[in-house]
């Protein structure tokens, strides 16, 4: 895919260690705004690992440490000087597990835009949620029962309502660790027709098991084996062409 816009990120020469034990080897990569990005790779490979090394989830874990340079516009997202609340905003995140709070459809959304000082009135605040959920695709299922909690959504509505709470601070980035793990296929076909529909507005970086979801919701795919970046391109490519046998084996089902 030819595009001529800079990386909204750049990761070069990434290592990641859990205390002795390395999990991320020299990962160089470029994504791009207005593209889907996914990680590929069997398990243990280190795509959660390196997913949270783009917006520094992996600073919660204390025996992890991060080396190498990841940038965003440009911006050294390691940099002292990296307000990593402020960061987690811009590079929101959408977990395999939906993790809704414990608190209202309302308050889910409401909840970053108000801590961000997004919303300068209960007016603006109630505009802000309505068109996350309307970008989320659940505003109809859900605009009567704001006041219901959040919790007691299906699992599908409970992963776009995380999407809308992602959307809601206006992010640039979204990664989603396995977002459809959990959810049936037609949960699965409204998330992956989501991410279409969002795919224009944010640079988007996927993890996923699931081949066939790979190909179908993305444009670029990287294929990670043992920590390291096995091979990175169009996705056509890495499903119809793979320059390296490693991958070839993986996307033919031979090992993972
Ligand atoms: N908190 C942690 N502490 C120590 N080691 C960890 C931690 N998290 C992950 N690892 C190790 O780092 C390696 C990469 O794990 P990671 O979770 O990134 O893989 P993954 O590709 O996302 O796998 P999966 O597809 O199963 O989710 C594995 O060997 C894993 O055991
Ligand atoms: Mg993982």
């Amino acid at each position: 895919m030819i595009t001529n816009a800079p990386p909204k990120m750049t990761a070069h020469g990434v290592n990641v260690f859990y205390g002795p034990k390395q999990a991320i080897r020299d990962v160089s990569i470029d994504v791009y705004q207005d593209q889907v990005t996914a990680f590929i790779g069997p398990s243990g490979c280190g795509k959660s690992t390196f997913l949270r090394t783009l917006n520094r989830m992996n600073d919660t874990v204390a025996s992890a440490r991060v080396e190498g340079e990841i940038s965003l516009d440009g911006e050294d997202i390691y940099s002292p000087d990296m307000d990593v609340v402020q960061l987690r905003a811009r590079v929101g995140m959408v977990f395999q597990k939906p993790n809704p709070f414990p608190k209202s459809i309302f308050e889910n959304v409401a909840y970053g835009p108000r801590i961000h000082g997004l919303a300068a009135s209960k007016a603006d605040l109630d505009h802000v949620v309505e068109r996350s959920l309307k970008r989320a695709g659940l505003w109809e299922e859900v605009k009567d029962r704001l006041s219901d909690s959040g919790t007691a959504l299906s699992g599908g509505q409970q992963q776009r309502l995380c999407i809308a709470r992602a959307i809601a601070v206006d992010p640039e980035v979204i990664l989603m660790d396995e977002p459809c793990s959990a959810l049936d296929p037609i949960a699965t076909a409204k998330i992956e027709e989501l991410i279409h529909e969002l795919r224009g507005r944010y640079a988007i970086v996927i993890v996923t098991h699931n081949m066939q979801q790979a190909a179908r919701v993305s444009q670029r795919t990287a294929f990670f084996h043992l920590g390291n970046l096995v091979e990175y391109g169009d996705t056509s490519d890495i499903f119809t062409n793979p320059r390296e046998e490693r991958t070839k084996d993986y996307i033919t089902g031979r090992y993972g």
